[in-house]
C-alpha cells in the first residue's frame, strides 16, 4: 500500500453548479485528513469553479483531446483543461473506450499531448468479464497499458497513476474480490518496474476502480500495491465519498 493513500472522484457526467456544494463540503473536509491525497474529476464544465471553490484538493478532467488545437468541434485540449485549472487527466476509462470506440493508439496520442501540457495522467485500464472468465485478465490488461502509455514519460512515479477498474465491476454493486485486485495490481507493478525501472516503476500509483464503497475500501486499499481507490457514484456526495476517505486514512 502507498503511504498515502490516493482517493480520486471521477463524477463522469454528473453535476451542474448545483454539486459545487458538494466539491466545497470534501474540500472542507479534507484539510482536517491530509494523510490521505483526494482529488475530483468533475466535467469540463466544473474543472475551473471546482478549482476556484476547493484549494485543498486535486483537480482533473476526465479526458482531453490529442491535438493542441484547430477544427475538432466540440473537443478540448489538454492545454485547454490545464488553464482551466486541472492538474491531471484520467485517459483511457472504459467508458470512452466503448461509448467513443477509444483505441490504445489514441489514448496514447492524448497521454503525449497531456504530459506536453504539464499535465499528471490517471491512466485506466480493466478486461470485460469473458477475458476474467477465460483466464485471460492479466494478458489483456498488460497488454493494454503497453499500448496505451506514452512512448517517453519523465519521472513516472510523479506523473503517472495507474487505475485498475474491471468493466465488469464498473456501476455493478459486485467489487473484484481482493485476490483478483492483489494478482492484477502486482502484475502490473512488475510491468512497471521493467518499463520504468526500479525506482520510478515502485513509486507509480495503482489505483482500484469498480463499486468502490465505504464498506469495501479499507479492505481494498490495504492490498498489496493498492495506492488507493478511483471513484465513480459513491464521489457523487461528499458524505459518501468521505466516507470511503475517513475508512482508509
Ligand atoms: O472511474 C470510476 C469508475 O469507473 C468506477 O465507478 O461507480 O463503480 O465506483 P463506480
Amino acid at each position: 500500500m502507498a503511504i498515502r493513500p490516493f482517493i480520486v472522484g471521477n463524477w463522469k457526467m454528473h453535476g451542474t453548479r448545483a454539486m459545487l456544494s458538494e466539491a466545497r463540503a470534501i474540500d472542507r473536509a479534507a484539510q482536517r485528513l491530509m494523510q490521505v491525497e483526494i482529488a475530483l474529476a468533475p466535467p469540463y464544465t466544473l474543472i475551473h469553479p471546482v478549482r476556484r471553490e476547493a484549494e485543498q484538493i486535486g483537480v482533473g478532467a476526465q479526458d482531453c483531446h490529442p491535438a493542441d488545437g484547430g477544427a475538432h468541434t466540440g473537443d478540448i485540449s489538454a492545454a485547454m483543461v490545464a488553464d482551466a485549472g486541472a492538474g491531471f487527466v484520467i485517459l483511457g476509462h472504459s467508458e470512452r473506450r466503448q461509448g467513443h470506440g477509444e483505441k490504445d493508439s489514441l489514448i496514447c496520442e492524448k497521454g503525449t499531448a497531456a504530459l506536453a501540457a504539464g499535465l499528471k495522467l490517471i491512466l485506466c485500464c480493466g478486461e470485460p468479464m469473458e477475458k476474467r472468465e477465460s483466464g485471460k485478465a492479466v494478458d489483456f490488461v498488460l497488454r493494454q497499458l503497453k499500448a496505451s502509455l506514452p512512448a517517453t514519460i519523465e519521472e513516472a512515479g510523479e506523473r503517472l497513476t495507474i487505475a485498475y477498474e474491471p468493466i465488469w465491476a464498473i456501476g455493478s454493486g459486485r467489487a473484484a474480490s481482493i485476490d483478483e485486485i492483489v494478482e492484477m495490481h502486482t502484475a502490473i507493478r512488475a510491468f512497471l518496474v521493467k518499463t520504468f525501472g526500479e525506482e520510478e516503476g515502485a513509486a507509480v500509483r495503482i489505483l482500484y476502480g469498480g463499486s468502490v464503497n465505504a464498506e469495501n475500501a479499507a479492505e481494498i486499499i490495504a492490498g498489496d500495491e493498492v495506492g488507493g481507490a478511483l471513484v465513480g457514484g459513491a464521489s457523487l456526495s461528499a458524505e459518501s465519498f468521505m466516507n470511503i476517505v475517513l475508512a482508509v486514512q
